[in-house]
């Protein structure tokens, strides 16, 4: 079955070089992906195309318009029934492995909402099912936030990484354990060596090395 993920965005040149290079464009040549570009502008008011306004109250900047950015969700909604529609922002609930899992178990489509310059419209927050922040810090845009949930939930999907395990060895059964350390050839690089313990094929005694020297997550 094939993922489709919708990116809303005023900005969608910022997306193919990203999602149709590497792991993520083997995805999409397998069929097991599909993505498509929405751009704002084409949903915006009047002859200049306007998606952004004052902010009521006062304030600086502009914040992106409602109505653009709900008829470009509805219209994504028609092309691809069933989508389960996110908001990036810095407000939203933190992005993490376990939800990049569950996306990619659940396989429901997706609409990528980007937001850009001071924010977007409360009454925004309405029309869409999550609102996801990839961290505590302020980007100028949801476009890098779209491309990391992407990446992350992408090469999740059955088929996609080379190796069947890949994946699973990253993080082990708490999700919160880092991969460990990890080397090839030469075995002596500029003095530095490789643990003998992975050199040693004893395959109980690198299992517990790399349980031993698996990173755990802040
Ligand atoms: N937009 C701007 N900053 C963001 C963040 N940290 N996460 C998601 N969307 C954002």
């Amino acid at each position: 079955m094939c993922m489709k993920i919708q990116v809303i965005s005023i900005f969608p040149e910022m997306f193919p070089s990203v999602l149709e290079t590497s792991m993520l464009f083997k995805a999409k040549d397998k069929g097991i992906v599909e993505f498509d570009y929405i751009n704002l502008r084409d949903f915006g008011l009047g002859p200049r195309k306007s998606v952004d306004d004052i902010v009521y109250g006062g304030g600086d900047g502009m914040l992106l318009k409602p109505e653009p950015l709900i008829a470009s969700i509805e219209y994504a909604k028609t092309e691809v029934p069933k989508s389960k529609i996110i908001l990036m922002t810095p407000r939203g609930k933190r992005f993490n492995q376990a939800t990049a899992k569950q996306f990619a178990d659940d396989k429901q489509n997706l609409i990528l909402v980007c937001a850009r310059y001071e924010g977007y419209d409360e009454r925004v927050v309405e029309f869409v099912d999550e609102q996801i922040s990839i961290g505590d810090y302020v980007l100028t845009g949801g476009e890098l936030p779209a491309m990391v949930v992407i990446d992350s939930v992408v090469r999740l999907l059955p088929g996609v990484l080379g190796g069947e395990t890949s994946a699973e060895i990253e993080s082990f059964s708490d999700g919160e354990t880092l991969e460990y350390p990890q080397y090839t050839r030469p075995e002596d690089f500029r003095g530095k060596k490789v643990p003998k313990v992975l050199l040693s094929g004893n395959h109980a005694e690198i299992a517990k090395w790399r349980r031993q020297n698996s990173k755990k997550a802040d």
